[in-house]
């Protein structure tokens, strides 16, 4: 039976699929690439993501930000904070970020990401696929982000109602050669922004 064309041109078009994804033409000049953001909680990283995610998308890049709180409420609901846990969870992540960025999409991760061999082996996942993975360490250092305390962790850390937090009684290991620092506790929101676009488009990605 054939479709009646003048009532699928007049139906209301549900406003859930008038995103951009539904409606807009993409930029599709750049590969794609996975941009980790790692630092202490409170440090800028999903602030950071979400802002330079505008911006790209202002000019049609396809971005996704993967924000570390909201994987942990859905995909990462069964993990806890163990050394395992948090290995697990982003081995999880960056393998969403791979599949995303190898086909062509720009991957924002903002997810603290406490330790060296979890975030290699996330590279290595990328190198396997030729696809680009950036590191961003977003440097603020923890007294700096206790007193911002975003989420109120530090000071329920500081209160022993939780412990395992990172930076504090977890260990956070410091990326030793990040493709870019950003010194969030001295700059700017909108500079550092600034830094990681003009990254991106120095790496021909952006
Ligand atoms: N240069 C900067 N970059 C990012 N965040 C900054 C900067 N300067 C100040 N901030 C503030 O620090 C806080 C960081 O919070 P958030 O991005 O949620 O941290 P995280 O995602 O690392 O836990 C925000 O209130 C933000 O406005
Ligand atoms: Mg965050």
């Amino acid at each position: 039976m054939e479709h009646d064309v003048t009532t699928l041109q007049t139906t209301a078009p549900d406003p859930g699929l008038l995103s951009r994804s539904a409606t807009a033409s993409y930029c599709t000049c750049y590969p794609g690439a996975t941009v980790w953001l790692t630092g202490l909680p409170s440090s800028g990283k999903t602030t950071v993501a979400r802002a330079a995610a505008g911006v790209l998308r202002q000019s049609g890049r396809r971005v996704e930000v993967l924000d570390g709180d909201e994987l942990r409420s859905t995909l990462s609901g069964d993990l806890g904070f163990s050394r395992e846990d948090r290995h697990r969870n982003v081995e999880r992540t960056g393998r969403i970020a791979q599949v995303l960025a190898r086909n062509g999409i720009l991957a924002l991760v903002p997810v603290i990401a406490p330790y060296a061999d979890s975030r290699a082996l996330v590279r290595a996942l990328h190198r396997e696929s030729r696809t680009e993975f950036l590191e961003i360490h977003v440097a603020a250092p923890v007294d700096v982000c206790a007193v911002r305390d975003v989420k109120g962790l530090y000071a329920r850390r500081a209160a022993g109602q939780i412990s395992g937090l990172t930076g504090v009684d977890a260990p956070y290991e410091e990326p030793l050669a990040p493709d870019l620092r950003i010194d969030s506790h001295t700059e700017s929101v909108d500079r550092s922004v600034a830094a990681l676009l003009a990254l991106l488009a120095e790496r021909g990605l952006a």
